[in-house]
């Protein structure tokens, strides 16, 4: 048996190719913790700057250092004028997952020292990316609206400043609070298909911004963060509760994926779906939209029935679409939230890679044919 056939494992899947102190899964049992502190705790206590914070350092911040932290991250919130400039030369048909990937590249241009690859640049360079990426996404949807881009404002939290640069007005708290927590549920997921690809490209010690340019690439496939785009236009295509059943059983027998189910480590309730669900169905209640919940947790029950013998369960996609929906976000804009939550754990696992660096380079196990004849392009 070569070495290939020994290690050869389709999508790596069980390969450990990482240490890391960010977070821990558990898939048999449902459990992640990011820095052995449960999902769950971080949800209903902390915040998402504490939680960035406990990410990049790898323990809860002092009072003093959580108000530094902020107020780091705060001075960053602002987009310069030749992004703005950017942002408005954008086609207002494209869609913000491009636009965000391309931006977070652009940065790079408006950094002066953007290959700087030492911990202490990664970190700074993080906290500026991860300050301006809401303003970024936020500007594009005013733009493409035909409104005026709103400014950061400083004096707010991270959940608080985009909600107001998006919609103009500052949120209710209890919108700030839902946002809040589906950014610290997104925040870290172990070496998840973008985060990986952020490592990769950080390996060749090439800079950040393509770091995350990759990351953000990854990200939008269906497969992974774009899934939550996928729930949303599934449950817009089922009238009700009602015909759920038909509706899926339907997706079921033409062999189609249910959007939002299933994980490749997970073969429980996914835990953050779990801590999406009961914000959802709050979320729901308060703003009428208990139809959409309704209709989710019946999806939810069909597929248990169904698919709970195979490990098949909702994932962190499933719930965020209604949580989404009832925050008032159009669809377009679900992925790029999975994306500012995201460049948290991505930024933390970047430095991660570069204090222990060494090259990402796999092996392929080659099944073509040796010692092929060369036959001339008249002959073939
Ligand atoms: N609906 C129907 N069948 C499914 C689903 C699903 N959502 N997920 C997996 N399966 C079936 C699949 O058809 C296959 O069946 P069989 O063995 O009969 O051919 C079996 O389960 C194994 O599927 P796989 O694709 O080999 O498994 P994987 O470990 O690669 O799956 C996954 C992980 C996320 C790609 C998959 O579950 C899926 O496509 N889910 C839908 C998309 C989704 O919700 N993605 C978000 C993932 S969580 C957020 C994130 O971190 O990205």
């Amino acid at each position: 048996m070569s070495t290939a056939e020994k290690t050869f494992s389709k999508g790596l899947e069980g390969v450990i190719a990482a240490q890391t102190e960010m977070s821990f899964i558990n898939g048999t049992e449902g459990i992640l913790e990011y820095v052995g502190i449960a999902i769950g705790d971080l949800a209903s206590k902390s915040s998402f700057e504490e939680t960035v914070f406990l990410l990049w350092n790898k323990r809860l911040p002092t009072k003093p250092e959580l108000e530094q932290f902020t107020a780091d991250l705060r001075s960053h919130y602002t987009l310069c004028d030749e992004m703005v400039t950017q942002i408005k030369s954008c086609p207002i048909k494209a869609e913000p997952m491009h636009v965000i990937r391309s931006m977070i590249s652009m940065c790079a241009m408006y950094d002066e020292n953007p290959n700087e690859n030492s911990v202490e640049a990664a970190r700074h360079k993080s906290m500026r990316i991860l300050a301006v990426a809401p303003a970024i996404v936020a500007a594009f949807d005013r733009h493409r609206r035909g409104l005026e881009i709103v400014k950061a404002d400083p004096s707010l939290n991270f959940a608080s400043n985009f909600l107001y640069m998006l919609n103009g007005e500052k949120p209710t708290d209890a919108m700030v609070r839902a946002f809040d927590i589906c950014m610290i549920t997104h925040a870290d997921h172990g070496l998840n298909n973008s985060t990986f690809a952020a490592r990769v490209v950080i390996s060749t010690l090439s800079d950040l911004y393509s770091a995350m340019t990759a990351a953000i690439g990854s990200l939008r496939g269906p497969l992974h963060g774009g899934a939550n785009e996928g729930v949303m236009k599934m449950l817009n295509k089922i009238d009700s509760v009602e015909t759920a059943e038909a509706h899926v059983m339907g997706m079921i027998k033409n062999k189609e994926r249910i959007m939002g189910f299933g994980h490749r480590v997970y073969k429980a309730k996914d835990p953050r779906a779990s801590e999406l669900m009961t914000l959802a169905k709050q979320l729901a209640e308060d703003t009428g939209n208990m139809d959409l919940y309704n209709k989710s947790h019946a999806i939810e029950k069909i597929m248990e029935r169904e698919y709970a013998s195979k490990g098949i369960y909702p994932n962190v996609d499933f719930y965020s679409a209604t949580t989404y929906h009832c925050i008032g976000l159009k669809l377009d804009l679900f992925t790029p939230m999975f994306v500012l939550a995201r460049i948290a754990g991505w930024a933390g696992h970047v430095i991660e890679q570069l204090e222990d660096n060494r090259l990402f380079r796999p092996t392929t196990d080659y099944i073509g044919p040796h010692n092929a004849p060369y036959t001339p392009i008249e002959k073939r």
